[in-house]
C-alpha cells in the first residue's frame, strides 16, 4: 500500500471491474469510498473501511463533497462500451465527457493527490500497425472511443507537482466478477459455449487485445503505488494477449470441452461482421516503466467463468438483463 495515498475514491466502483478492484484495495489496507449510480446494484462486501455513496458523477457538488479528505481518485464511472450509445447519445455524452472537467477540478480543489483515469485501448480504432503504442494516433470509430480519448488532454490541463495525473488504456477485460458483464467478447463466447453449446463468431479476423480482470486490478494498484515521476502525465496501454476473435473462439472451445466433457462438441459458426475494430496493442511501456506484467491468460479467465457457471454463480445468463449494460440501462430508463 502507498501510505501517502491511503484513502481512495473510486467512481464506478460498483461496476464489473469495481467489484473485483474494491475488495482488493480493502484487502491491501486502503480505505475505499465507492461513488456510483448503482445501475447494476451493489454486491460489495460489508467492510468498516468501505463507504458506498449512491451518486451521479454529473452531480459535481455531491461528488466534490465525497472527494473531501480523499488522497486518490480512480475514475471508472462510465456508460461503458460502444453499444451503450444505442441508448441515448446525450446520456453518454453527459456522463462520459461533459462532467469530466468539473470532476477533475473538484478533485484538485479537494486536495486529492492522484487522479487515475480509465480510458480505453479502443481509442485507437482500426490500425494496420503491427504494434499500437501509446504514440499511435487516436482514430475513434465510435462516440464512446471519441469521448474516452477527448478526456485525456483535459486531465493534462490540471496536472501539477501535487496532483499526479495518469491515464490508462485497458484492453477488453475478461473473467469473473461478482458483477460479471456478459457483453464483452471473451465472456460472451464463454457464455454461449457453456449454455448453448455453440459459439457464433462475427468476422473473426479482427485482433482484439484482452486482459484478465485480476490483472486489470493489479494495474490499478500499481498506479496507486508507483512513484509520481514515473506516472505523472503518462498514458499506459494495459493489455496482454492479442489474438484474433477466431483464435479466442478456439481457446474457449478447448477450455469448455475440458471443463464440461459431458456437453460434447462445442460448435463454432462464423458469420460476416461489420464491426471491423481491430488493433494489436503494445503494452511494453507499462512493463518497461513500472515492471507491470499480466500474470493470467485468456484461458484462465474462461476457466474462472466456467467454474462460476458450475457453481451457479451466473444464473439465467441470457435472460437476466443485469449481465448486459445496454439492456439494463434501457430497462432502468436511465437519463
Ligand atoms: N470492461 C472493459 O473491458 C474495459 C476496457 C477498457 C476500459 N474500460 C473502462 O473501465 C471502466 C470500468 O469498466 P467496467 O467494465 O467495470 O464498466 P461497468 O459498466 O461495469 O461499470 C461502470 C460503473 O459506473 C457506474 N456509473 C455509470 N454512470 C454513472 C454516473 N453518472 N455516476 C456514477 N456512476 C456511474 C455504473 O453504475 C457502473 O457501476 C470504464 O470507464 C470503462 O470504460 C473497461
Amino acid at each position: 500500500m502507498n501510505t501517502n495515498l491511503k484513502k481512495i475514491l473510486i467512481t464506478g466502483g460498483a461496476g464489473y471491474v469495481g467489484h473485483v478492484l474494491t475488495p482488493r484495495l480493502l484487502a491491501s489496507g486502503y480505505q475505499v469510498t465507492v461513488y456510483d449510480m448503482l445501475y447494476f446494484g451493489c454486491r460489495l462486501p460489508n467492510d468498516p473501511n468501505l463507504t458506498v455513496i449512491e451518486g451521479d458523477i454529473r452531480d459535481t457538488a455531491k461528488l466534490a463533497k465525497a472527494m473531501e479528505g480523499q488522497n486518490a481518485v480512480l475514475h471508472l464511472a462510465c456508460i461503458s462500451n460502444d453499444a451503450s450509445f444505442e441508448l441515448d447519445e446525450n446520456l453518454s455524452k453527459t456522463i462520459n465527457y461533459d462532467c469530466f472537467e468539473p470532476m477533475v477540478i473538484a478533485a484538485k480543489q479537494a486536495g486529492v493527490k492522484r487522479f487515475v483515469y480509465a480510458s480505453s485501448s479502443s481509442v485507437y480504432g482500426v490500425s494496420d500497425s503491427p504494434d499500437v503504442t501509446e504514440e499511435h494516433p487516436l482514430l475513434p470509430l465510435t462516440l464512446y472511443n471519441k469521448f474516452k480519448g477527448m478526456c485525456e488532454p483535459i486531465l493534462w490541463k490540471y496536472k501539477s507537482d501535487d496532483f499526479t495525473c495518469t491515464a490508462i488504456r485497458p484492453a477488453t477485460v475478461c473473467g469473473y466478477s461478482p458483477r460479471t458483464r456478459l457483453d464483452l467478447s471473451v465472456n460472451i463466447l464463454t457464455n454461449h459455449a457453456v449454455n448453448k453449446g455453440k459459439i457464433t463468431v462475427f468476422g473473426g479476423g479482427q485482433m482484439r487485445p484482452n486482459l484478465h480482470i485480476e490483472d486489470m486490478v493489479d494495474a490499478y494498484e500499481i498506479m496507486l503505488t508507483a512513484p509520481h515521476e514515473k506516472v505523472h502525465g503518462e498514458v499506459f496501454n494495459i493489455g496482454f494477449e492479442n489474438h484474433s476473435i477466431a483464435d479466442i473462439a478456439l481457446m474457449v472451445q478447448k477450455v469448455i470441452k475440458e471443463e464440461f466433457p459431458e456437453k460434447g462438441e462445442i460448435v463454432i459458426e462464423t458469420t460476416p461482421s461489420n464491426d471491423n475494430r481491430s488493433y494489436h496493442v503494445n503494452s511494453d511501456k507499462v512493463r518497461r516503466v513500472l515492471g507491470f506484467m499480466p500474470k493470467r491468460t485468456i484461458e484462465d479467465a474462461v476457466r474462472d467463468l466456467a467454474h462460476a457457471f458450475k457453481n451457479h454463480l451466473l444464473p439465467s445468463s441470457f435472460d437476466d438483463d443485469w449481465y448486459f449494460n445496454v439492456r439494463t440501462m434501457k430497462k432502468l430508463g436511465a437519463k
